[in-house]
């Protein structure tokens, strides 16, 4: 298995010219967008539809008056202020999808740049949904497909690299290290790697990462942080499907036990 790791925005644009029909991509945000997904989808919300937008995601909503608004610009709850229009339902913190709220539900998202990575690499062959918290599903998820190329995408935070996304996309690679040799890892994967070896816990991250600085500043999604950081509590994948919308996977892939 060939990896690569993404590590920052300036490489979505290319990224999204890429030929990609023979890669699986795995996008990681850590804090928060594809943390919050997972725990939505975990919770029984029926799709999300990630956007790069906010207009995106209002056309969507006036289309379908039944679909849920989610997502942030600067970590805060889209408001009327930024749409004109509509107060969206919620923000991006895992603690708001619960289930009496997602279930069943379809989720319009449209963040920073976890759905703006997402959206990169749509045309992959499959795209999977990173986080921490379902990163064993991942893993195994990975080790049956076996598939040739594997392009790790960090969502990082607006133009820049972000530790945290690094953090797990080295964390991933550890767990399927099995499948390679040294020169089957691009030197991003390396530096992923090699990053979370030299991390040893996510106490760095939690110290070090600037979005986890910058929520511990808010006390409203301070709690956020070690929710985001827990490691392997959720037991589902979910992937963006070629309608555009992330649904939880079926059968062997969904809940490896
Ligand atoms: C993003 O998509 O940029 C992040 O998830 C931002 C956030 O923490 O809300």
């Amino acid at each position: 298995m060939n990896i690569e790791v993404i590590l920052s925005p300036a490489e979505f644009d290319p990224l999204s010219r890429r030929d990609l029909s023979s890669t699986t991509c795995v996008v990681f945000d850590v804090l928060r967008a594809t943390s919050s997904m997972i725990t939505a989808l975990n919770n029984g919300a029926e799709a999300i539809i990630p956007v790069s937008e906010i207009p995106e995601a209002l056309a969507l909503h006036d289309q379908h008056q039944d679909y849920l608004l989610a997502g942030e610009r600067n970590g805060l709850r889209l408001g009327r202020e930024q749409t004109g229009s509509v107060d969206f339902n919620f923000g991006n913190s895992p603690r708001e999808f619960t289930a009496d709220k997602v279930a069943g539900k379809t989720i319009v998202w449209t963040t920073t740049n976890g759905t703006r990575a997402m959206r990169s690499c749509a045309h992959a062959e499959m795209i999977l949904v990173g986080s921490l918290l379902n990163l064993r599903a991942v893993a195994d998820v990975i080790d049956q497909l076996r598939p040739r190329e594997l392009v790790i995408v960090c969502a990082g935070t607006f133009e820049q690299v972000a530790y945290e996304d690094v953090f797990a996309a080295g964390a991933l690679i550890e767990r399927l290290r099995h499948h390679c040799d040294n020169e089957n890892l691009t030197d991003s994967a390396h530096i992923a790697h090699a990053t979370f070896l030299k991390a040893g816990s996510v106490d760095p991250v939690r110290a070090l990462a600037r979005n986890a600085r910058k929520l511990q500043s808010l006390p409203d999604l301070a709690g956020d942080i070690h929710i985001c950081l827990d490691r392997n509590v959720i037991k589902l994948n979910a992937a963006l499907m070629s309608d555009g919308s992330v649904r939880a996977l079926e059968g062997f892939a969904a809940r490896l036990a």
